[in-house]
């Protein structure tokens, strides 16, 4: 196996890479909706996916042409088949599977969380297994071990909205354009810290789950109490909310992070997942990693949030994997995607 292609359509972004197995990732094209579903202050599952029809099929040959690769030079085709949207994924699957039925090479089906939580390996050849991830995306806010490819232990997890949520929904309540979480954290640089403290929800709950929809009501609360009669909230105040929500979130994501690694005894944590761009949350996990000796790796900041090339790069690895142990690779392209999909049942 030498060129995997990769594609990514589980929400908003349709993300096409090509990865080899010997020379690292060749090269790799992204198309973000944001722009079309910031009017409606959210992903709209629909046009998410009409988007990727148009976008996936320009988007695979400008990246083979960029790595100066045609389709026939392909040896396998790696798609996110799950968690995300029904309509998404299938656009992603489907043109995988008839390509990869066309070419006559395998179509492999990928765990979106797996794709996150190995794309840090991708750039940092220091990290080994096993080490602690933080996955921290829009939809999932998760403690892991990770022991190999393939051997993901569950250690905690969010009970309800997760930390991306939270920093979306915060935002929309201060105003801010969707996706919320880059937005909130520009504000914040304004904010005086201090001036308000927000709940940290489960921060010493015993355990490494956390919570995070009591502070979005909390936000509201606070954006209540400072909204005047004519429907304004000053712009010092508003920077001063989203300073106190981001340093809640990345104060609990922080300390549960501590007591898995504490927990664990392992020296290694990887950050995944869209939020893991939050600048604040990397200061915070850098100081900490000082002063408790250990490491902490992210993504390259464009590996963070939804990609082709972690998906490419996840197949590989347990392409990888399988030739060791002496397993056939399947051709199967009877595709079945899945919105819901525990990241524990794929262990091997
Ligand atoms: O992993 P991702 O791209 O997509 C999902 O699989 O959900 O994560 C998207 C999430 C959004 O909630 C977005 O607001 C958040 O990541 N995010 C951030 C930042 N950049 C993206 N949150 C805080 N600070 C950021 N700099
Ligand atoms: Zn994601």
């Amino acid at each position: 196996m030498k060129f995997i292609l990769g594609i990514e359509s589980s929400c908003d972004e349709t993300g096409i890479a090509l990865y080899h197995t010997e020379r690292g990732l060749l090269a790799h094209a992204l198309h973000s909706q944001v722009k079309m579903h910031n009017e409606y202050g959210g992903v709209v599952p629909e046009l998410a996916s009409r988007d990727h029809v148009h976008r996936v099929l320009p988007l695979i040959r400008s990246t083979m042409q960029q790595a100066d690769c045609t389709i026939s030079e392909l040896n396998a085709i790696a798609y996110t088949q799950g968690p995300g949207l029904s309509g998404a994924l299938l656009v992603g699957a489907s043109v995988a599977c008839s390509l990869a039925y066309s070419l006559n090479i395998p179509a492999i089906g990928i765990h979106h969380l797996e794709g996150h939580l190995l794309s840090p390996l991708l750039s940092e050849p220091e990290l080994k297994f096993p080490f602690i991830a933080l996955l921290v995306s829009g939809g999932h806010t998760q403690l892991m071990r990770v022991d190999d490819v393939g051997q993901y232990t569950l250690l905690g997890e969010t009970l309800d909205d997760a930390a991306g949520e939270a920093f979306d929904k915060s935002a929309k309540l201060l105003g801010l354009d969707y996706p919320g979480g880059p937005a909130l954290s520009k504000l914040a640089q304004d904010g005086q810290p201090g001036r308000f403290n927000l709940p940290r929800p489960m921060l010493h709950s015993g355990n490494l789950n956390f919570s995070f929809s009591g502070l979005k009501t909390a936000v509201l609360t606070l954006v209540r109490q400072h909204t005047t009669t004519k429907q304004t909230i000053d712009d010092q105040t508003r920077a001063d909310i989203a300073h106190a929500t981001q340093q809640a979130i990345v104060d609990v994501l922080v300390n549960k992070a501590l007591v898995a690694l504490k927990q664990t005894g392992l020296k290694q944590l990887v950050v995944a997942g869209g939020v893991g761009a939050n600048q604040p949350l990397r200061q915070q996990l850098n100081v900490a990693a000082t002063k408790g000796n250990f490491h902490v790796f992210y993504p390259a900041l464009e590996f963070c949030t939804d990609n082709g090339a972690m998906i490419a790069y996840a197949a590989a690895l347990r392409f990888h994997r399988q030739q060791n142990s002496g397993q056939e690779v399947e051709f199967d392209y009877r595709f079945n995607v899945k919105p819901r999909w525990d990241l524990q049942q794929i262990n091997s």
